[in-house]
C-alpha cells in the first residue's frame, strides 16, 4: 500500500460532468466516459480520512403505525407551476429548477416569489448572478415592483444562512443559481462540483432544519445535464426542468424527479413582453400554427400527466441520395420512429428504406407516450404519398411489432379534448367502452395496415398504387 503524504491525501480528482471521484488524474472519466473533465479539487473535510469521528448521539426509533401528516403544501398561486410540483411547495423541501440560459428561470421564480409575497408569506430572492438593481429592473418589467419580495445579491452560503436565520423563517427562498454559491467549508473554487455539492448540502440542511422551501436554479450544460452536476439532482426532493425553443414563445416545465408529487405533469407558459403567462389550454397553442391542408401532418390526441393535449406531429419523407438514409427526430423517441418504420415496411408494404425521414413534434413538446405511434405513422404515410390527412381527424394508438394497434389509457379524455377543439373524427384502437358519447365519429383501427388502407379509402385516386410507385424508386 502506498502511503500518501498528508497534503496529497486531501486532494482528489473530480469529474466536472458527473461528479465521480478519482485518486489520480486520468484523461477519461471511467464513470461517465467524458474526456478531459477531471479536475483537481481539495476533498471536502467531511470525507477526509484524518477526520475525528465523535461518539454517536442516541435517538428514538419510531413505529410505522403512528400519525402521518400529509406534507403541508403552499401553492405558489401560479397554477401551471403548482400542477408540476404536485400542488405547491412542501415545507422543508428543496427543488432544483434546471434549464438553458435565457429560457426564463429567473423570470418564473421571481414571479413565484412575488405571488407568495402577495399572499402574505415571506419570500426571499438571492441572486448570485445579477446585481440587486438588475433584479429590480426585471421585477419592474413584470409589474412586481410593489410586492414584498426581499432581495439580495450574495454568494456565500454561510452569510446567506446566517442572515436568513435572523427573524421569521422565509417560506420560500430562491437561490439563483447554485453554480454561483460557495461555502467556506470547502476549499475548491466556486462553480466546481465539490463547491456546488457542498453549497447545496448546506442549503438543504438549512431547509430541513427551518422548514423553508428552497428553490435552487441550475444551469444546464449542452448535453442537457444540470451542470455542476448530477450530484445535486440526487440530493434534492424535486428536479424540475424548464424547456422551450429559444425562438418560440412556449415554455414547458416538467418534473424529472419529485418526491412529493407526480413526474408526468407539465406546466405550459408563454413568454410575453411582461413575463411568463400561464397557458391553461395548451392544445389551442400547440395547434395554432397548424396548416391542415399540408401533407405530412397528423394531430395526436395525447395525455400529459392528467391533462389531455392535442399536438401536431410532422413528417417529411424525401428520396435519399445517401447510402444510409437520414433519420432526424425532434420531440419524439428515435427508436420509436425506427420501430414504426420497420412495422410499416414489414406489415404494410410501405417502404421507406430509400427515403430520408425528418420527424418533428410541433411547439417544442417532447412526446413520450407510445400512444403517439398511430399519429406518427399517419403523418409518415401522408408525407410519403403527398396526400394531406383529413383536417378534422385526430389519431392515437400504440403500434405493436406485429402491426396490431393496441388500446391506450384515457381514451375518453383524449376524445373529449378533440371534441372541445372542434375535431369531428378520430382514428383510435378498438376502443374502451368509456369512449362512447364523445360526439366524434370514431374509426377503430385494429392494425397499421388498416390505417394505410383507411388513408387510401379517404382519397379519390388510388393511393395504394401511389405508395408502391413512390417506394419502388
Ligand atoms: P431569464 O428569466 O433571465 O432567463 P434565465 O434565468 O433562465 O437565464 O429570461 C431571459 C429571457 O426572457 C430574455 O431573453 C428576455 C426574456 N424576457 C421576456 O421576453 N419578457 C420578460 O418579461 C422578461 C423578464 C424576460
Ligand atoms: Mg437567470
Amino acid at each position: 500500500m502506498v502511503i500518501l503524504p498528508m497534503s496529497r491525501r486531501n486532494l482528489s480528482f473530480i469529474c466536472q460532468n458527473c461528479g465521480a471521484d478519482f485518486s489520480r488524474w486520468q484523461g477519461k472519466c471511467e464513470a461517465c466516459g467524458e474526456w478531459n473533465t477531471l479536475s483537481e479539487e481539495g476533498a471536502d473535510r467531511a470525507s477526509s480520512p484524518g477526520r475525528r469521528v465523535r461518539g454517536g448521539r442516541l435517538f428514538a426509533l419510531e413505529p410505522l403505525t403512528g400519525e402521518a401528516h400529509e406534507a403541508p403544501r403552499l401553492p405558489s398561486g401560479i397554477a401551471e407551476f403548482d400542477r408540476v410540483t404536485g400542488g405547491g411547495f412542501v415545507r422543508g423541501s428543496v427543488l432544483l429548477v434546471g434549464g438553458d440560459p435565457g429560457i426564463g428561470k429567473s423570470t418564473l421564480l421571481i414571479q413565484a416569489a412575488a405571488s407568495l409575497a402577495r399572499a402574505g408569506h415571506r419570500a426571499v430572492y438571492i441572486s448570485g448572478e445579477e446585481a440587486v438593481a438588475q433584479v429590480r429592473l426585471r421585477a419592474e418589467r413584470l409589474g412586481l415592483r410593489e410586492t414584498a419580495v426581499e432581495l439580495a445579491a450574495e454568494t456565500s452560503v454561510e452569510d446567506i444562512i446566517a442572515t436568513l436565520s435572523e427573524g421569521m423563517t422565509p417560506r420560500l427562498i430562491v437561490i439563483d443559481s447554485i453554480q454561483t454559491m460557495w461555502t467556506e467549508l470547502i476549499e475548491s473554487a466556486p462553480g466546481t462540483v465539490t463547491q456546488v455539492r457542498g453549497s447545496a448540502q448546506a442549503l438543504i440542511r438549512y431547509a430541513k432544519r427551518s422548514g423553508a422551501t428552497i428553490i435552487l436554479v441550475g444551469h444546464v450544460t449542452k448535453e442537457g445535464q444540470i451542470a455542476g452536476p448530477r450530484v445535486v439532482e440526487h440530493m434534492v426532493d424535486a428536479v424540475l426542468s424548464f424547456e422551450g425553443e429559444g425562438s418560440r414563445q412556449f415554455r414547458i416545465i416538467r418534473a424529472v424527479k419529485n418526491r412529493f408529487g407526480p413526474t408526468d405533469e407539465i406546466g405550459v407558459f408563454e413568454m410575453t413582453g411582461s413575463g411568463l403567462r400561464e397557458v391553461t389550454n395548451p392544445s389551442d397553442l400547440f395547434l395554432s400554427a397548424r396548416d391542415p391542408a399540408s401533407p405530412g401532418t397528423a394531430v395526436f390526441a395525447g395525455i400529459e400527466g392528467t391533462r389531455p393535449l392535442l399536438v401536431e406531429m410532422q413528417a417529411l419523407v424525401a428520396p435519399t441520395s445517401l447510402g444510409t438514409p437520414r433519420r432526424t427526430v425532434v420531440g419524439w423517441d428515435p427508436s420509436r420512429l425506427s420501430m414504426v418504420l420497420a412495422v410499416l415496411e414489414a406489415h404494410c408494404d410501405v417502404r421507406l428504406s430509400s427515403h430520408d425521414v425528418y420527424f418533428n413534434v410541433a411547439g417544442g413538446l417532447r412526446i413520450q407516450e407510445p400512444a403517439a405511434d398511430l399519429a406518427a405513422a399517419a403523418a409518415l404515410v401522408s408525407s410519403l404519398t403527398n396526400v394531406p390527412l383529413p383536417p378534422d381527424s385526430v389519431y392515437f394508438g400504440e403500434v405493436s411489432l406485429s402491426g396490431a394497434i393496441r388500446p391506450v389509457a384515457h381514451a375518453a379524455s383524449r376524445l373529449k379534448e378533440a371534441t372541445k377543439l372542434g375535431f369531428s373524427r378520430a382514428m383510435a384502437p378498438e376502443s374502451a367502452p368509456d369512449a362512447a358519447g364523445s360526439g366524434l365519429k370514431i374509426t377503430n383501427v385494429t392494425s397499421l395496415a388498416a390505417l394505410v388502407t383507411e388513408i387510401e379509402g379517404s382519397q379519390h385516386e388510388g393511393l395504394n398504387s401511389r405508395i408502391r410507385r413512390v417506394t419502388a424508386r
